[in-house]
């Protein structure tokens, strides 16, 4: 019998001598997944796969318990410390939960713990039930009210000390309120929203920077980095839900403590409750799994906690978890389903994106039929670093693979059945030419890593259709030109007939004002609309312009800070062109702040290019960028020049990114969260902790009307 095989078999089958190659296994296999899990935040398993892992290793332990190891998983949470930061050996140790799957697995708990508190059956036991937050757990140690040391959990007994990027986090007061005890450690979850989270990583991929799989990952590697000021970058929050050591403890339940911590300044769970009865606890679950979409934060289940503080320490701990809570998980949003094929995508960049082609299948209530598998070697079972994932299998055509589906995120083909493998089937040759145009599709080398990069891309530009269509239509999106009527599918079928085939074309789409009125789905007043959409755009913003162009690595936000340097397109376009293709001074550029080497040489490689030259003159011959005021330009003043504000709760009349951007013109500089630097906050209806660090720091706030007339508006 081969480890393989005993991998695969049932743990009551299992006999002494594989038990324990088993263990064996685990233990390793565990353990490398909690490195990568812990110390890189780059998981290569899913949460469920780790956890059947987990009870797996438990499950055997169990049944032959003169076998566990002394390296055993059980007795571990987490992974030790990395060595880039201070350690902090936690006063009370950090540890973790015991899973409950389903309800059996709760009267379970509940069972244990009247009888292990000599319960009666019929006597009365509080559960205070809590949203199960998928971060990463800190603790904060506040001496006399202030905040004077912060850790990550580390192996549960030493931490990382991240005192000073836990200092960025806004829900984190500095202070405490009110009457706290002398000595006190807070503990609970650090994490970021989905809508923090798909906007880093927008960010992350505009400048070239890896993006993260997810929430939790983004969290973790936004803590854990050694310039607090990325960290201060990163929108980070913040839940308190438990403490490790207190000088004089300031209630006797879980739900009085959580009150507590409300009234000294943290934020706490608004879902979180008492609960009384298995009925309850279960409608509990089913009730948070009902919210988990619309949440706005990833959670990955509920915990329940016995309420009586009493009663917890008398229940204890028993290795890595306390008998008096547990965690409900909800099941994965996952399914099973075959591969019928992998379809090669080409971008604006001209990236050959794979996409698996599925039999439909219903994931977390939706039907999934695409899912992306990212590149050549995430197909070959091969992770970013190079490590297997996966534990090395590929993915085939004709595969039954599992599909998963986390909260927003789009749905990915996360692992292979190799048993269901068709006989035939034959590793999936990743294509090296571009299939629409026919170039050479290439893997360039990382500039850092010297490794080939993971992205394999069409060498055509712009001989190839499948970039040009992408780069029109990036051209006439809403951040870019915003042409109304001029949609995706329209621009394919320009494209197709060849009435478009670069930005210009748009704008001599007039000429052919007979033609569009015979298209099928084209009229009269269709054609009239379109025409008249795209004349207005004749005028155009600068940084509108210039994002339109379709410069890789050059989003809103960097098109915004070009603009407002260079003021004109002529200006900037003397500057990139003053480069060079492969010069190595790209000061013209990344002289200005926020602009680093990736951004400037694309920039600098687009305008090397003279097809993309010719393509810009045609531009400038049809529209005119207007020109940008330049911040402090001619010695003039702006108006708010000097000011750092935070926008803070919900605004009415513009929309928060119009408000920063009109807060930015004006000269001010704007800010994610409040600090001693802020001079000015703007609250609407629902602020919350940053206004109330405002008022403690004795910083201005108006309302959003105060500040429209204040903006000249
Ligand atoms: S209580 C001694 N409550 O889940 C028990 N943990 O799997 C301390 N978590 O390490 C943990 N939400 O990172 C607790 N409401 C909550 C939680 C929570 C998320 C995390 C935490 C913990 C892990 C255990």
């Amino acid at each position: 019998m081969t480890a393989e095989d005993i991998a695969t078999k049932p743990v009551r089958k299992l006999d002494e001598a594989e038990a324990a190659i088993e263990l064996e296994r685990l233990a390793t296999e565990i353990a490398g997944h909690d490195k990568r899990y812990y110390e890189k935040d780059a998981p290569t398993v899913t949460d469920a796969e780790y956890d059947r892992l987990r009870k797996r290793n438990t499950d055997i332990e169990a049944r032959f318990p003169t076998l566990k190891r002394p390296d055993s998983p059980s007795d571990r949470v987490g992974a030790a410390p990395s060595e880039k930061f201070e350690k902090v050996r936690h006063a009370v140790p950090m540890l973790s939960l015991d899973n409950a799957f389903d309800e059996e697995d709760v009267a379970d708990f509940l069972a244990r713990v009247r009888r292990f508190a000599k319960l009666e059956d019929d006597a009365d036991l509080a559960i205070f039930g809590e949203p199960k937050i998928d971060g990463l757990s800190a603790s904060l140690r506040y001496e006399k009210g202030v905040f004077v040391q912060g850790a990550t959990r580390g192996d549960g007994y030493e931490g990382e000390d991240v005192t000073r990027n836990l200092n960025t986090i806004d829900d984190l007061p500095e202070k405490l309120t009110g009457k706290v005890p002398d000595i006190f450690e807070v503990r609970g979850e650090v994490y970021m929203s989905r809508a923090d989270f798909t906007a880093l990583n927008e960010r992350q991929a505009e400048d070239g920077k890896p993006v993260f799989a997810n929430p939790r990952n983004a969290a973790a590697g936004s803590l854990r980095q050694l310039d607090p000021r990325i960290t201060a970058r990163r929108p980070l929050k913040f839940f308190a839900y438990s403490w490790g050591e207190v000088s004089e403890m300031p209630a006797d339940t879980q739900s009085g403590m959580i009150e507590k911590l409300e009234k000294f300044g943290f934020s706490t769970n608004p879902l979180s409750r008492c609960l009384n009865g298995v009925e309850e606890i279960i409608a509990f679950h089913a009730e948070v799994e009902k919210q988990r979409a619309s949440l706005g934060y990833d959670i990955d289940g509920v915990v329940y906690k016995v309420d009586s503080l009493a009663l917890q320490e008398q229940l204890g701990f028993v290795s890595r978890s306390p008998r008096w809570a547990i965690a409900h998980k909800f099941p994965a949003e996952q399914a099973t389903t075959i591969l019928d094929g992998i379809e090669i995508q080409v971008g604006r960049t001209g990236a050959l994106t794979p996409v698996a082609r599925l039999r439909p299948v219903t994931v977390g209530g939706v039907v999934v039929s695409n899912a992306t598998l990212h590149n050549a070697d995430y197909i070959a079972g091969i992770g970013n670093d190079g490590e297997p994932i996966r534990e090395g299998r590929d993915i085939r055509e004709g595969d039954t693979v599992i599909i998963q589906r986390a909260g927003d995120v789009i749905p990915q083909v996360v692992d292979v059945l190799l048993d269901q493998r068709p006989k035939d089937s034959k590793p999936y040759q990743f294509p090296d030419k571009c299939p629409v145009c026919g170039s050479h599709a290439v893997r360039e080398p990382d500039e850092k890593t010297g490794r080939l990069g993971s992205v394999t891309r069409c060498t055509g530009g712009l001989v190839c259709a499948a970039q040009a269509v992408e780069r029109l239509k990036h051209f006439a999106s809403r951040m870019a030109f915003d042409i109304e009527g001029l949609g995706d599918k329209q621009i394919e079928a320009f494209h197709a007939d060849g009435l478009i085939a670069q930005p210009a074309d748009i704008f001599r789409l007039k000429d052919h004002e007979g033609a569009l009125k015979t298209r099928e789905g084209f009229g009269e007043k269709s054609v009239a609309n379109l025409l008249a959409s795209i004349e207005v755009r004749r005028d155009i913003a600068l940084d509108r312009f210039i994002y339109g162009l379709g410069i890789r690595h050059v989003g809103e936000t960097t098109a915004r800070l070009i603009a407002r340097h260079f003021g004109t397109f002529a200006a900037f376009r003397e500057a990139a062109q003053g480069i060079g293709g492969d010069a190595d001074d790209l000061s013209a550029l990344t002289d200005i702040d926020g602009i680093g080497p990736i951004v400037a040489r694309a920039i600098a490689e687009f305008f090397a290019e003279g097809h993309n030259r010719d393509a810009v003159d045609a531009l400038l011959a049809e529209v005119t960028p207007q020109e940008m005021e330049r911040p402090g330009a001619d010695g003039a003043e702006l108006p708010l020049a000097g000011q750092i504000i935070v926008f803070t709760g919900a605004l009415e009349v513009m929309t928060r990114p119009d408000a920063e951007k009109l807060a930015e013109s004006l000269g001010a500089k704007t800010a994610g969260s409040v600090s001693k630097k802020t001079t000015l906050v703007v609250a609407g209806p629902g602020a919350g902790s940053k206004l109330k660090k405002a008022s403690e720091l004795g910083i201005e706030v108006i309302d959003e009307q105060a500040w429209l007339e204040r903006a000249g508006q």
